[in-house]
Protein backbone atom coordinates (compact mmCIF):
# COMPACT_ATOMS: atom_id res chain seq x y z
CA UNK A 1 0.00 0.00 0.00
CA UNK A 2 0.91 3.42 -0.43
CA UNK A 3 0.96 6.02 2.03
CA UNK A 4 -2.91 7.24 1.52
CA UNK A 5 -4.38 3.93 -0.81
CA UNK A 6 -5.05 0.60 0.74
CA UNK A 7 -3.54 -1.27 -2.03
CA UNK A 8 -1.34 -3.66 -3.41
CA UNK A 9 0.08 -2.82 -6.59
CA UNK A 10 -1.73 -4.99 -8.47
CA UNK A 11 -5.26 -4.06 -7.15
CA UNK A 12 -5.14 -0.79 -9.34
CA UNK A 13 -5.28 -0.92 -13.06
CA UNK A 14 -3.17 0.80 -15.58
CA UNK A 15 -5.94 3.41 -16.69
CA UNK A 16 -7.77 5.35 -13.68
CA UNK A 17 -11.22 7.78 -13.62
CA UNK A 18 -10.12 10.70 -10.87
CA UNK A 19 -13.43 12.44 -9.47
CA UNK A 20 -13.53 14.66 -6.56
CA UNK A 21 -16.24 13.31 -5.04
CA UNK A 22 -15.50 9.41 -3.93
CA UNK A 23 -19.22 8.87 -3.82
CA UNK A 24 -18.62 9.79 -7.45
CA UNK A 25 -16.04 6.82 -7.60
CA UNK A 26 -18.34 3.89 -6.29
CA UNK A 27 -21.15 5.01 -8.85
CA UNK A 28 -18.80 5.20 -11.76
CA UNK A 29 -17.47 1.78 -10.72
CA UNK A 30 -21.55 0.16 -9.92
CA UNK A 31 -22.58 1.67 -13.04
CA UNK A 32 -19.98 1.13 -15.73
CA UNK A 33 -17.32 -1.33 -14.77
CA UNK A 34 -18.33 -5.43 -14.81
CA UNK A 35 -17.05 -6.98 -11.69
CA UNK A 36 -15.96 -3.78 -9.82
CA UNK A 37 -13.89 -4.64 -6.46
CA UNK A 38 -13.06 -1.83 -3.80
CA UNK A 39 -9.33 -1.69 -3.02
CA UNK A 40 -9.73 1.55 -0.84
CA UNK A 41 -11.40 3.38 2.02
CA UNK A 42 -8.59 4.94 3.67
CA UNK A 43 -9.85 8.52 4.84
CA UNK A 44 -13.71 7.44 2.89
CA UNK A 45 -11.64 7.99 -0.65
CA UNK A 46 -12.95 5.19 -1.84
CA UNK A 47 -11.54 3.39 -4.89
CA UNK A 48 -12.67 0.88 -7.33
CA UNK A 49 -11.16 -1.93 -10.19
CA UNK A 50 -13.22 -3.33 -12.57
CA UNK A 51 -13.00 -3.70 -16.69
CA UNK A 52 -14.71 -1.97 -19.27
CA UNK A 53 -15.03 -3.70 -22.54
CA UNK A 54 -12.35 -6.00 -21.65
CA UNK A 55 -9.94 -2.97 -20.61
CA UNK A 56 -9.36 -2.86 -16.78
CA UNK A 57 -9.61 0.69 -15.28
CA UNK A 58 -10.03 2.17 -11.62
CA UNK A 59 -12.22 5.13 -9.91
CA UNK A 60 -10.93 6.57 -7.56
CA UNK A 61 -11.97 9.80 -5.00
CA UNK A 62 -9.52 12.55 -4.89
CA UNK A 63 -11.16 14.79 -2.84
CA UNK A 64 -11.32 18.72 -3.47
CA UNK A 65 -8.40 21.11 -4.53
CA UNK A 66 -4.88 20.27 -5.70
CA UNK A 67 -3.64 19.77 -3.04
CA UNK A 68 -5.69 16.69 -2.13
CA UNK A 69 -6.00 15.88 -5.46
CA UNK A 70 -1.83 15.90 -5.89
CA UNK A 71 -1.84 13.19 -3.41
CA UNK A 72 -4.13 10.42 -4.67
CA UNK A 73 -2.27 11.24 -8.25
CA UNK A 74 1.26 11.53 -7.21
CA UNK A 75 0.62 7.73 -5.12
CA UNK A 76 -1.35 6.35 -8.53
CA UNK A 77 2.11 7.53 -10.62
CA UNK A 78 4.94 6.80 -8.27
CA UNK A 79 3.46 3.53 -6.42
CA UNK A 80 1.39 1.78 -8.90
CA UNK A 81 2.71 2.65 -11.93
CA UNK A 82 -0.56 4.46 -13.22
CA UNK A 83 -0.03 4.99 -17.05
CA UNK A 84 -3.05 7.89 -17.41
CA UNK A 85 -5.70 9.65 -15.37
CA UNK A 86 -8.61 11.08 -16.61
CA UNK A 87 -10.22 13.09 -13.83
CA UNK A 88 -13.75 13.78 -14.26
CA UNK A 89 -15.60 16.06 -12.75
CA UNK A 90 -17.39 19.68 -12.87
CA UNK A 91 -16.84 23.20 -13.58
CA UNK A 92 -18.29 26.72 -13.47
CA UNK A 93 -18.27 28.21 -16.85
CA UNK A 94 -16.25 31.80 -17.35
CA UNK A 95 -16.86 32.19 -21.17
CA UNK A 96 -20.25 32.43 -22.83
CA UNK A 97 -18.51 29.98 -25.84
CA UNK A 98 -19.69 27.31 -23.12
CA UNK A 99 -23.20 26.63 -22.01
CA UNK A 100 -23.95 24.49 -19.16
CA UNK A 101 -23.92 20.50 -19.77
CA UNK A 102 -21.39 21.07 -22.45
CA UNK A 103 -18.20 19.01 -21.32
CA UNK A 104 -14.86 21.15 -21.32
CA UNK A 105 -11.62 18.71 -22.14
CA UNK A 106 -9.21 21.01 -20.38
CA UNK A 107 -6.59 21.62 -23.11
CA UNK A 108 -4.40 23.80 -20.53
CA UNK A 109 -5.07 24.65 -16.95
CA UNK A 110 -3.64 28.05 -15.77
CA UNK A 111 -3.47 28.39 -11.44
CA UNK A 112 -3.55 30.76 -9.33
CA UNK A 113 -1.89 28.04 -6.81
CA UNK A 114 1.11 28.51 -5.15
CA UNK A 115 2.29 24.47 -5.91
CA UNK A 116 4.61 25.44 -8.53
CA UNK A 117 6.49 27.92 -7.64
CA UNK A 118 9.10 25.97 -6.08
CA UNK A 119 9.34 23.46 -8.53
CA UNK A 120 9.77 26.25 -11.02
CA UNK A 121 11.20 28.59 -9.18
CA UNK A 122 10.69 32.07 -11.27
CA UNK A 123 9.13 30.45 -14.22
CA UNK A 124 5.03 30.35 -15.24
CA UNK A 125 4.97 26.97 -16.58
CA UNK A 126 2.21 26.19 -18.52
CA UNK A 127 0.38 22.55 -17.19
CA UNK A 128 -0.86 20.86 -20.65
CA UNK A 129 -3.28 17.81 -21.26
CA UNK A 130 -1.90 14.37 -22.68
CA UNK A 131 -2.41 15.48 -26.71
CA UNK A 132 -3.29 11.79 -27.78
CA UNK A 133 -5.81 11.30 -24.84
CA UNK A 134 -7.21 14.61 -25.71
CA UNK A 135 -7.74 14.03 -29.49
CA UNK A 136 -9.38 10.26 -28.80
CA UNK A 137 -11.56 12.00 -26.05
CA UNK A 138 -12.40 14.56 -28.78
CA UNK A 139 -13.08 12.16 -31.76
CA UNK A 140 -15.23 10.01 -29.04
CA UNK A 141 -17.22 12.87 -28.61
CA UNK A 142 -17.86 14.21 -32.19
CA UNK A 143 -18.94 10.50 -33.09
CA UNK A 144 -21.39 10.56 -30.12
CA UNK A 145 -22.48 14.06 -31.36
CA UNK A 146 -22.18 15.22 -27.43
CA UNK A 147 -21.41 18.79 -26.97
CA UNK A 148 -17.68 19.05 -26.03
CA UNK A 149 -15.59 22.02 -25.70
CA UNK A 150 -11.89 21.69 -25.87
CA UNK A 151 -9.73 25.02 -24.37
CA UNK A 152 -8.18 26.37 -21.10
CA UNK A 153 -9.56 25.71 -17.53
CA UNK A 154 -8.35 27.55 -14.42
CA UNK A 155 -6.99 25.34 -11.71
CA UNK A 156 -8.74 27.69 -8.54
CA UNK A 157 -7.30 27.18 -5.30
CA UNK A 158 -10.44 29.06 -4.22
CA UNK A 159 -14.25 27.75 -4.70
CA UNK A 160 -15.32 31.10 -3.16
CA UNK A 161 -12.78 33.93 -5.12
CA UNK A 162 -12.77 37.50 -3.49
CA UNK A 163 -11.40 38.49 -6.68
CA UNK A 164 -14.66 39.15 -8.73
CA UNK A 165 -12.72 40.72 -11.99
CA UNK A 166 -10.46 37.83 -12.32
CA UNK A 167 -13.03 35.27 -14.63
CA UNK A 168 -13.54 37.82 -16.59
CA UNK A 169 -9.84 39.09 -17.45
CA UNK A 170 -9.28 34.95 -17.70
CA UNK A 171 -12.13 34.85 -19.80
CA UNK A 172 -10.98 37.42 -22.80
CA UNK A 173 -7.86 35.47 -22.74
CA UNK A 174 -10.15 32.28 -23.64
CA UNK A 175 -10.38 30.18 -20.47
CA UNK A 176 -13.70 28.70 -20.73
CA UNK A 177 -14.23 27.46 -17.24
CA UNK A 178 -12.86 27.19 -13.45
CA UNK A 179 -12.10 24.24 -11.08
CA UNK A 180 -9.91 23.04 -9.07
CA UNK A 181 -7.53 20.15 -10.34
CA UNK A 182 -6.20 19.78 -13.42
CA UNK A 183 -2.73 22.27 -12.98
CA UNK A 184 -1.90 20.04 -10.53
CA UNK A 185 -2.96 16.92 -11.85
CA UNK A 186 -1.31 17.85 -15.58
CA UNK A 187 1.84 18.40 -13.83
CA UNK A 188 2.43 15.77 -11.72
CA UNK A 189 1.90 13.49 -15.14
CA UNK A 190 4.20 15.34 -17.10
CA UNK A 191 7.24 14.85 -13.37
CA UNK A 192 6.04 11.37 -14.58
CA UNK A 193 6.16 10.75 -17.95
CA UNK A 194 2.47 9.58 -18.13
CA UNK A 195 -0.46 11.24 -19.39
CA UNK A 196 -3.73 13.29 -17.89
CA UNK A 197 -6.94 15.10 -19.14
CA UNK A 198 -9.34 16.55 -17.48
CA UNK A 199 -12.83 16.55 -18.46
CA UNK A 200 -15.40 18.84 -16.94
CA UNK A 201 -19.36 18.71 -17.43
CA UNK A 202 -20.65 22.64 -17.08
CA UNK A 203 -22.61 22.73 -13.84
CA UNK A 204 -23.11 26.22 -13.77
CA UNK A 205 -22.36 29.49 -15.78
CA UNK A 206 -20.59 32.46 -13.48
CA UNK A 207 -21.49 35.35 -16.35
CA UNK A 208 -25.07 34.13 -17.03
CA UNK A 209 -25.95 32.34 -14.30
CA UNK A 210 -27.40 30.14 -15.72
CA UNK A 211 -27.61 26.37 -13.60
CA UNK A 212 -28.25 22.81 -14.05
CA UNK A 213 -30.81 20.90 -12.18
CA UNK A 214 -29.47 17.57 -10.45
CA UNK A 215 -30.95 15.37 -13.46
CA UNK A 216 -29.54 17.45 -16.00
CA UNK A 217 -26.19 17.10 -14.07
CA UNK A 218 -26.15 13.71 -13.63
CA UNK A 219 -27.23 13.17 -17.43
CA UNK A 220 -24.32 14.71 -18.67
CA UNK A 221 -21.92 13.36 -15.79
CA UNK A 222 -22.96 10.11 -17.20
CA UNK A 223 -22.45 10.73 -21.07
CA UNK A 224 -18.84 12.11 -19.82
CA UNK A 225 -18.00 9.20 -17.98
CA UNK A 226 -19.16 7.23 -21.40
CA UNK A 227 -16.10 9.37 -23.42
CA UNK A 228 -13.69 8.89 -20.60
CA UNK A 229 -13.79 5.32 -20.83
CA UNK A 230 -14.04 4.85 -24.67
CA UNK A 231 -11.27 7.06 -24.89
CA UNK A 232 -9.21 4.89 -22.25
CA UNK A 233 -10.28 2.05 -24.73
CA UNK A 234 -8.90 3.39 -28.53
CA UNK A 235 -5.84 4.51 -25.80
CA UNK A 236 -5.51 0.70 -24.34
CA UNK A 237 -5.75 -0.46 -28.26
CA UNK A 238 -3.32 1.79 -29.41
CA UNK A 239 -0.59 1.04 -26.88
CA UNK A 240 -1.18 -2.84 -27.46
CA UNK A 241 -0.89 -2.18 -31.16
N1 LIG B 1 -15.45 27.11 -9.06
C1 LIG B 1 -14.56 26.15 -8.84
N2 LIG B 1 -14.83 24.88 -9.08
C2 LIG B 1 -16.03 24.56 -9.58
C3 LIG B 1 -17.00 25.53 -9.83
C4 LIG B 1 -16.69 26.86 -9.55
O1 LIG B 1 -17.50 27.77 -9.76
N3 LIG B 1 -18.11 24.90 -10.30
C5 LIG B 1 -17.83 23.59 -10.34
N4 LIG B 1 -16.57 23.37 -9.91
Amino acid sequence: MSTHIGASPDQIAPYVLLPGDPYRARWIAETFLEDPVQYNDVRGMLGYTGTFAGVRISAQGSGMGQPSMAIYAQELFSDYDVQAILRVGTCGALSERVKVRDVILGVAASTDSAMNVPRFRHVSYAPAADFELLRLAADVAEERLLPVVPGGLFSSDQFYNPDTEIAGILARYGVLGVEMEAAALYTLAAQFGRRALALCTVSDHLTTGEETSSLERQESFEDMIEVALETIVRLDANSSS
